[in-house]
């Protein structure tokens, strides 16, 4: 355990921040949303020539962030963050969320991916190694038992130590694993884990029609996804809300009912019990201004919650769809109340 301040206080704080830890390929930073280009932080530390992530520099960065909360004032790149809340933090720093995207390599091509212009220069970055440095934190008993560890990339079941590192936290019932997946390569790893009942596996599908998927994903696995999808709906313990099918929004390609319920049949017909809807983020930017276009968003997710909710599906808010329903919160609710079946 590692005191970074000599007491515990209350302040506005996040807890990526004061226990957070993100493992990219450039680098280690303090916060998860690396690749999000609102609120970009930059790698606290880039990468040293031997391969391996400065973790003292890091520290001493994190600190330097806490301190400024500590005093009240909100960093830079924290201000209006969704994730700031106030509360009494720990002054001793343990890794309690943990974040890998240590490789950017993919088996697929997503045309809305930070990955899709820069394809062969993403699927030509070596893997990070991460696999000692990890285990020499738990060693140091520097990671909560209570840890959540989420995985992603680039493509997480393509990544050198994917299978190594879940099995490091595997026998630890109380960690919560959570998996962003292509699904385009089956992993027994993740099966492990769903049977064990300590894993959320997202897979992101974005439509139930084959001809778009390949328009979309940039790849013809279609039928080799959904049956995969399948196969790990079935290894899920009594919690079947582990498995999560998500639906990107992307306009004038999938952002119509028709293609919504031919997700939905391929839902039903792999036994996916939740669904996440999700607007692309790069779409939001651009609309996020503009009060019909929010609106006809807005139109498409309550169709697709009544839709579920008709089937028994259970339903969330991927990361940005969460940001504009609270952003517009109001008019979501309006629409909401309006809606009325055809
Ligand atoms: C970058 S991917 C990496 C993990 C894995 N390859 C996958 O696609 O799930 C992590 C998550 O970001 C989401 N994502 C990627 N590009 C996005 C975008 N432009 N807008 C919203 N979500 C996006 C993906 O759907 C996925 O759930
Ligand atoms: S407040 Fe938001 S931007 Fe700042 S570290 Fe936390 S998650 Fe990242
Ligand atoms: S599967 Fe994930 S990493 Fe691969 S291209 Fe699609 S969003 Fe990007």
């Amino acid at each position: 355990m590692l005191n970074l301040f000599k007491k515990n206080n209350e302040y506005i704080s996040c807890e990526w921040l004061e226990s957070g830890i993100s493992f990219t390929y450039e680098g280690i930073y303090n916060c998860c949303m690396f690749a999000h280009n609102t609120i970009a932080f930059k790698p606290v530390t880039p990468i040293n020539k031997d391969w391996t992530y400065d973790f003292d520099s890091f520290l001493k960065e994190k600190k330097k962030f806490i301190k400024a909360h500590r005093k009240g004032q909100i960093i830079d790149r924290c201000l209006g963050c969704q994730r700031l809340e106030k509360r009494v933090w720990d002054n001793n720093f343990k890794i309690k969320q943990l974040a890998i995207s240590t490789n950017t390599k993919c088996n697929a091509n997503c045309i809305y991916c930070y990955t899709h212009k820069r394809k062969d220069f993403f699927n030509n970055i070596n893997d990070i190694p991460i696999l000692n440095f990890l285990k020499k934190c738990i060693n140091a008993n520097l990671i909560d038992e209570n840890v959540s560890v989420l995985f992603g990339g680039g493509e997480p079941t393509i990544n050198n130590e994917f299978e190594d590192i879940m099995n490091l936290f595997s026998n630890n019932s109380k960690c919560k694993i959570k998996i962003y997946s292509s699904g385009i390569k089956y992993s027994k790893a993740i099966e492990n884990l769903l049977r064990a009942g300590n894993c959320e596996l997202v897979i992101t599908p974005d439509c139930g029609d084959r001809q778009l998927y390949k328009k979309i994903k940039g790849v013809d696995k279609f039928d080799e996804v959904w049956s995969n999808i399948q196969n790990y709906a079935a290894a899920q313990n009594e919690n079947k809300e582990q498995v999560r099918a998500k639906y990107i929004i992307l306009p004038n390609i999938n952002d119509n009912e028709e293609e919504i319920k031919k997700f939905f049949n391929k839902v039903i017909e792999a036994n996916v019990s939740y669904i996440k809807p999700e607007i692309d983020i790069t779409s939001y930017l651009k609309i996020k201004q503009d009060k019909e276009k929010l609106e006809e968003l807005f139109k498409l997710l309550v169709f697709m919650e009544k839709y579920a909710e008709k089937r028994n599906i259970n339903h969330g808010l991927a990361g940005n769809m969460h940001c504009a329903v609270e952003e517009h919160r109001n008019l979501y609710d309006k629409i909401k109340n309006e809606y009325k079946e055809d």
